[in-house]
């Protein structure tokens, strides 16, 4: 199949360009389009046929749910069955943004959106050509994040070209996502809310919004496996081995992996010192220095990550930020990102994240 690449301006998309994106949608097609989390592959949530070409476009494990995004309170709620009074105050305050409500869900909502469950996760994105496709099509959007099942997820139109780039219709390209990892998902359909996923969007400010909330925390049993399917261990992940660890451990680390005479992408962070000739003219490697800021670590998170994973590599070493409120979105990826189904060695200084974090 031929995909259509086509640029967006994100501020004020060109009308011609959504009508035609909306066109494809509403004939049962699918269209890659820009949000402020990542880009997202969508399709007419209310068209079984037409979300079953998602799960097949990306590889999708068909018991893994997709998010549907709407374009305001009004539409989310004509597709539940019950909005409680927590819904309703974390939608005001977070709406349009990063911020997915999983809620009962009425029978017009597709099984294979829900990968039969009889829930259904409603976000609202803040992407002016995520809304404008909302408005243009006239029906709720289904749509995962638009990468290959498992693998990193996009935070550019590039990405999207490179893992599903021949097997959907079209990608808009709105340039790079502001905020750069998925969004929080909270569960509203128990006594209090539980966070299945952080995000952005973070605990303490769901909280604020609407009194207590709880973490599911990261666990092997199948209730919880099956109360946060998408959180299931190995996900966002890159193809190079990647290695996790603390500043001074990521130095040694990186130092001993160059010794060995391997091809080394260091994701630096704040205290680590500098090591200016990593591999002694050999160039092999590759240095990155993040941001010490969470919100523009994040925003730079899988984009970092996809350079390296394309630079040819043999193991990507990051030094993490701290284990601290701010950081526990990034950080959760990045634990998702090094686990392998096999322990860590510690000796090889993976990461380890007993936590109190939390989430999976
Ligand atoms: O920011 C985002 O959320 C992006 C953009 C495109 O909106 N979407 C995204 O979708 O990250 P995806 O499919 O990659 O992740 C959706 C998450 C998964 O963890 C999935 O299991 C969970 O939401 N989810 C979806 N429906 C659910 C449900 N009914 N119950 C519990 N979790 C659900
Ligand atoms: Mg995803």
């Amino acid at each position: 199949m031929e995909t259509r690449l086509l640029s967006v301006n994100p501020d004020s998309p060109d009308p011609n360009v959504l009508r035609e994106a909306a066109g494809i949608l509403r004939g049962g097609g699918v269209v890659a389009f820009p949000t402020e989390t990542v880009y997202g592959l969508g399709a007419d949530a209310l068209n079984a046929a037409a979300v079953g070409r998602i799960f097949a476009a990306k590889g999708r494990p068909a018991r893994n749910p997709i998010i549907v995004h709407v374009r305001s309170i009004e539409r989310a709620r004509e597709l539940v069955s019950q909005w409680p009074p927590a819904a309703q105050s974390l939608a005001e305050q977070f709406w349009p943004g990063p911020l997915t409500l999983v809620l009962k869900k009425r029978a017009c909502v597709p099984d294979v959106v829900t990968a039969g469950r009889d829930t259904v996760a409603l976000r609202c994105p803040n992407h002016a050509v995520a809304l404008a496709l909302l408005d243009a099509a006239g029906c709720p959007i289904a749509a995962p994040s638009a990468n290959l099942s498992e693998q990193l997820s996009p935070t550019r139109a590039s990405h999207v070209v490179r893992s599903l780039g021949g097997r959907i219709e079209m990608i808009l390209d709105g340039g790079p996502a502001a905020v750069g990892l998925e969004s929080t998902v909270v569960d509203m359909t128990t006594q209090s809310p539980r966070l299945l996923r952080p995000g952005a969007i973070t605990l303490d400010a769901l909280r604020d919004a609407c009194g207590p909330v709880e973490i599911v925390t990261e666990s092997s049993t199948e209730k919880e496996a099956f109360a946060s399917p998408g959180q299931m261990a190995r996900h966002y992940a890159p193809r190079t081995r990647l290695i996790c660890c603390d500043a001074t451990t990521a130095e040694m680390t990186v130092v001993a992996e160059v010794r060995s005479g391997k091809r080394v992408g260091w994701m630096r962070w704040a205290g680590g010192s500098s090591i200016a000739n990593l591999d002694r003219g050999r160039r092999a490697s590759v240095v990155i220095k993040m941001p010490t800021g969470a919100e523009a670590y994040a925003a730079r998170l899988y984009a970092a990550l996809h350079d390296l994973d394309a630079a040819g590599l043999d193991v990507i070493v990051v030094s993490l930020p701290p284990d601290t409120e701010r950081w526990r979105a990034v950080r959760d990826r990045l634990r998702r990102a090094t686990s392998s189904g096999t322990p860590a060695s510690p000796a090889r200084g993976n990461m380890t994240d007993p936590s109190g974090d939390g989430n999976g």
